[in-house]
């Protein structure tokens, strides 16, 4: 059959051959299939070895302690329990949280029900790069603010925010920082203490491992602080019960493994791809990067096409290459993108927004093919 070239990196990633390989020797009877948490026997006390050592291994990559990792089913369950865990482990000293307008669903609804419980939450504005302005979270720390999330690299533009400076002015108000780091991992290389962030979530199916995988790094002197969202069992510190999914833990840490094994390579290598499909694009009539090139990781490139109309382009381009318009996350409601929105564009310009995120597979014929198609739709007499 027939594909078409695979463009939504973003969105999620194939998992690696050596990740499926480490993967399927936990899983049949052969393997270390057991329950790590039984330990009456070998079965269990192997899967809790393979489980221990892959905390290891991934902890020590981005520099944090082995109890600093909790597991969960991704980033959006490391997202709800870094911010509900710190809103109602922390309400007796305030109820108020910061973050920004322009954060993944994964945090924004959240958020939402969190204000439903009568949390206050300040959502900073960006500007056109889609940062947030430091002066105006400065501003707006609270004596009962508790809680600052913000995400270290965006979905939809690739856009990377300063998260250094960031949690020194958290600290130094004496407040905690939670960092959505689903699309930082594996793309920028990550020292959880060198960036002084208090949780930080990652995911597995970004970093070419398994969906269904993901983990919050908790820094320790505040887990005690932290109420679970879920109850059942003493798995995880009691912060995330349920029986640990050994081949989904070693092969999250086989992909995180593998992404830091090439990271300087892989980044410039990525990056000419991206260069190469904005000169491509950049003397189309009306077309507009959002994801300016100092500003942002190279995997990600989103694109205006001011001219064009939206749905008759992806149809045309829609056998020849897979890229996603507004945020893919959010496809099952088509509402223009809420970080283009804030970044001050208009609805048309948002509606008229796509974008191209590259990986490991992806080659420069595939830029070269995709580049073709765009083409080809602007000397169409539809794209008039
Ligand atoms: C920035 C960001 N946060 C959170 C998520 C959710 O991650 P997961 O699919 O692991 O729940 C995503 C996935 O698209 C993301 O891009």
């Amino acid at each position: 059959m027939h594909k078409p070239i695979y463009l939504d990196y973003a969105a999620t990633t194939p998992i690696a051959p050596e990740v499926i390989n480490a993967m399927t020797n936990c899983m049949g009877i052969d393997t270390a299939f057991g329950n790590p948490h039984s330990t009456t026997h070998s079965y269990g006390l192997e899967a809790a070895s393979i489980v221990e050592k892959a905390r290891h291994r991934f902890a020590k990559l981005i520099n944090a302690y082995d109890s600093e990792i909790i597991y969960t089913s991704g980033a959006t369950e490391a997202n709800n329990l870094g911010l509900q865990g710190i809103a109602f482990g922390h309400q007796s000293k305030g109820k108020h949280i910061i973050s920004s307008q322009t954060e993944h669903k994964a945090v924004l609804d959240v958020l939402k029900f969190l204000e439903q419980q009568g949390f206050e939450v300040t959502y900073l504005r960006v500007n056109a790069q889609g940062l947030i302005d430091l002066n105006e979270l400065t501003a707006a720390l609270r004596p009962d603010t508790i809680l600052t999330s913000i995400m270290m690299v965006n979905n939809e533009t690739g856009v990377i925010q300063d998260i250094k400076k960031i949690a020194q002015i958290i600290h130094t108000h004496g407040s905690l920082l939670h960092v959505d780091g689903a699309q930082a991992l594996g793309k920028i290389k990550i020292d959880v203490k060198d960036l002084d962030a208090d949780l930080m979530s990652c995911s597995a199916h970004k970093i070419y491992g398994p969906k269904g995988i993901g983990a919050l790094y908790i820094r320790s002197k505040y887990q005690v602080n932290l109420r679970p969202i879920m109850y059942g069992g003493a798995q995880e510190q009691r912060l995330r019960p349920g029986t640990l999914a050994t081949f989904l833990i070693e092969g999250f840490t086989r992909a995180t493994e593998l992404v830091h094994q090439d990271l300087d390579t892989e980044t410039q290598r990525i990056l000419e791809l991206k260069k190469n499909l904005w000169d491509g694009l950049k003397n189309l009539p009306n077309t507009r990067l959002n994801s300016d090139f100092s500003a942002s990781i190279p995997h990600i490139c989103n694109v205006t096409f001011e001219n064009i109309d939206p749905e008759s382009f992806l149809l045309s381009i829609e056998n020849k290459i897979a890229i996603a318009q507004g945020s893919a996350c959010n496809s099952a409601h088509m509402e223009p993108s809420h970080v283009l929105r804030a970044m001050g564009l208009s609805t048309k310009a948002a509606d008229h927004s796509f974008r191209f995120s590259f990986g490991r597979y992806t080659t420069n014929k595939d830029i070269e093919t995709t580049l073709a198609a765009i083409s080809s739709y602007f000397s169409s007499p539809t794209s008039h």
